[in-house]
């Protein structure tokens, strides 16, 4: 199957740090289809061997292992194409178009890396310049859309020029190996389903947590914060896939339609349950890793005295037979105390315990980051004949030991997953909206407390686990995050 791979925003970012590295692991492993191009287009005027160049560069800031040889290059660059384009010209989609029929591949994947506002405008001129057949697919990254209505309108705009199947929206943490295999745990495996409910299951809590600040992205995080940057798409992709009921069939929308109906069920927000159910909180200056780091409003590019949130902790239910009065707790930070992603499903206690000493109940840990794995809490007896306390342990399942040769990172499986057409993995756009209509309330709550002089976010120290609020919120409902357990 040949296919051509357009990167718009081809020397941005995006495409050099995450989709280039990703493309050249995926041609390493012999996953790339033969028979593709990759074409950059970007604004400057450049040869397709000045961009080569331009990306073999870059590499060296790509993990060592990670970094291709010069020979492995060459190979990998025979396949990289650049074309200059101005995105607001209609006849330089016009050039890309005939570019692309000069060849006619099967499958063309239109990837816009570019900043989201060009996207409304860039899928327009698509679908003037005839760029949208039915064998072409637009990726999508985020963040789509501010808020429900600036989603809505990028959402009319694809629709327009495009049929949802065509439409790829990215949610990088999709592509995660532990979150696919969320899916194989739960949908491949008998044992876990009948327990997957409200009466074994206490409480369960997602932690999407960054030892990183904002770094140089100062001026795009100030304008989005925590809720709109990790929470609305990365936190709650996550839920649905833990809480979703079983889809009948291992297809796209039968999965999305599963995971909209979760979004449907959670409990939504009122001004006062914002204020009950959420903490928001900003880093200010500490440790992280043994090394003095600046606070937030220190970093470069973010104004003085912003209200921006690097910290959120969410409270809240999926409202179903299923889920019905079990809390879900939604975590994540920059600055905090590791980097550290994962989903924490708690089981009950024992209804009647036998043995002296505290009864741990079961915990399922599954593990996304730092490296991807699944841990099952149990209790046992130590055999020493000694007492009958029992003791904690653990059944480790190192995903990077059990299928050593077969991992691939996030962007390598989406990138592939698009080339091959499978969209089981990328965000519809109800879903999307859905998640937006969520947090909106919350994200109104804010700037109506901005406007009245509210004090904003609370403080935490860099390298911490976020602020105390945090932790009550948790221990409210009689629970402890699970570093806390
Ligand atoms: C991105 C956010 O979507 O995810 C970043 O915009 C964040 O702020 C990143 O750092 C985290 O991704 P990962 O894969 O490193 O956990």
């Amino acid at each position: 199957m040949s296919f051509d791979l357009v990167f718009f925003g081809g020397t941005g970012d995006l495409t050099w740090r995450k989709l280039m590295p990703a493309l050249f692991q995926a041609f390493r492993h012999g996953k790339l289809p033969a028979g593709g191009r990759i074409l950059a287009v970007a604004r400057d005027e450049r040869s397709d061997d000045d961009y080569r160049a331009f990306i073999k560069e870059r590499f060296h800031e790509v993990e060592s292992s990670k970094r291709p040889s010069d020979d492995e290059f060459a190979r990998f660059a025979e396949l990289l194409h650049y074309r200059r384009m101005d995105l607001s010209q209609p006849d330089d989609y016009a050039g890309l178009k005939a570019w692309l029929d000069e060849r006619g591949a099967d499958t063309v994947v239109l990837y816009l890396a570019t900043s989201p506002h060009l996207f409304t405008a860039i899928c327009q001129q698509l679908g003037n310049a005839g760029l949208n057949a039915p064998h072409v697919r637009v990726v999508l990254e985020k963040p789509l859309g501010h808020d429900l209505s600036s989603a809505r309108e990028i959402n009319q705009v694809v629709k327009a020029v495009f049929n949802e199947r065509q439409a790829f929206r990215i949610d990088h943490y999709l592509g995660k190996p532990a979150v696919q295999n969320l899916m194989a745990l739960r949908f491949g495996n008998a044992l876990f389903e009948p327990l997957w409910r409200r009466e074994s299951i206490s409480n369960i809590q997602i932690t999407l947590a960054e030892g990183l600040g904002v770094g140089t992205r100062g001026d795009y995080y100030d304008n989005t914060g925590a809720l709109r940057d990790m929470i609305q798409n990365h936190a709650l992709q996550l839920l649905t896939m833990i809480a979703m009921e079983p889809p009948s069939t291992n297809d796209a929308d039968a999965i999305r339609d599963e995971k909209l109906k979760v979004l449907k069920s959670l409990k939504p927000f009122t001004a006062e349950s914002v204020v009950r159910d959420v903490v928001r909180g900003q880093y200010r200056a500490g440790n992280v890793d043994g090394k003095k780091v600046p606070a937030y409003l220190d970093e470069v590019k973010v104004p003085t005295g912003s209200h921006c949130e690097t910290f959120v902790a969410i409270r809240t239910e999926v409202q179903n037979w299923r889920w019905a009065g079990v809390p879900f707790y939604l975590r994540t930070g920059k600055r905090l105390a590791a980097r550290d992603a994962q989903i924490v499903v708690n089981f009950r206690p024992v209804p009647h315990p036998i043995f002296p000493g505290t009864n741990r109940a079961n915990k399922l840990v599954i593990k996304l980051q730092p490296e991807d794995g699944l841990e099952l809490h149990l209790s046992a007896a130590k055999g020493s004949g000694v007492s009958d306390t029992l003791a904690p342990v653990s059944l480790d399942l190192d995903f990077d030991k059990a299928f050593p040769t077969e991992r691939v990172g996030a962007y390598e499986r989406l990138l592939l997953d698009a080339i091959a057409g499978r969209l089981n993995l990328f965000v519809r756009s109800d879903e999307q909206e859905e998640a937006w209509r969520w947090v909106e309330p919350v994200l109104e709550a804010w700037d109506r407390e901005r406007k009245s002089g509210g004090e904003g976010p609370r403080g935490y120290a860099a390298g911490s686990w976020g602020p105390a609020a945090a932790s009550a919120l948790v221990a409210r409902d009689g629970f402890a995050w699970s570093e806390e357990q």
